[in-house]
């Protein structure tokens, strides 16, 4: 399972590239907007910090803008993945930076056929919001295990990258439905790896140590 940051936050990217597991980073207009930073320059400076694929959205909602601007955001560098909404314009940008060999990350899916309709156009990957669904008391993994159904069923290469995490059990779930990627926020990236147990147990492994040869 791939493991991408969902920030746009340099230093958060780095410290969570320093522990050697991550594999890309997502961003969106709002998080950018909260570093108040160009975008443009933001991305180039991720670019270099992480080689794994670096989603950048379009701002455009429009075909021939969402074309230009994805086509303006590839060549930033080369691991740069143009992130489309999942509308029926973003669809059409799908197709068409895909024949241009442009990869994309089809956003804002809520549905399956949303993710059918974008696998068939192409997309690299495709962003179910599992949060936001979760938030209207709906299941959002159910949508990720019907997503892998489908794919699976056809063979489809798009990659399920879960989005809009909130907890490590969101990401657990995510891993258990066979989620290829989830995109996880600092702050749980930073809870992976903790568990209270495990902090007991190394105070008392040291402690019995200490007591039978000093030091
Ligand atoms: C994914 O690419 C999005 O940036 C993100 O996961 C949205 O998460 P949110 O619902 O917490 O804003």
């Amino acid at each position: 399972m791939d493991l991408y940051i969902d920030t746009a936050n340099l230093d958060e990217i780095k410290q969570a590239a320093d522990l050697g597991v991550l594999d890309g980073v997502t961003t969106n207009p709002s998080l950018i907007a909260k570093e108040k930073i160009d975008y443009g320059k933001r991305l180039g400076q991720i670019c270099e910090v992480v080689k794994g694929p670096v989603s950048a959205e379009v701002i455009a909602i429009d075909f021939n803008g969402m074309m230009k601007e994805g086509r303006e955001r590839a060549k930033i560098a080369e691991n740069i993945v143009v992130k489309l909404p999942s509308t029926v314009e973003g669809l059409r940008a799908c197709k068409a930076l895909h024949d241009e060999g442009i990869p994309t990350n089809m956003t804002l899916c809520f549905q399956p056929l949303q993710a059918l309709m974008v696998a068939k156009a192409g997309a690299f990957l495709v962003s179910p919001f599992i949060g936001r669904i979760d938030d209207i008391a709906e299941d959002g993994m159910d949508l990720i295990r019907k997503i892998r159904q489908i794919y699976d069923n056809y063979g489809y290469e798009t990659k399920i990258l879960a989005a809009s995490i909130r907890h490590p059990k969101h990401m657990v779930e995510c891993a258990l439905a066979g989620a290829d990627v989830a995109t996880v926020p600092f702050s749980v990236i930073q809870q992976m790896m903790k568990h209270p147990l495990t902090d007991v147990g190394l105070e008392k492994f040291l402690a019995d140590y200490k007591k039978a040869f000093g030091g």
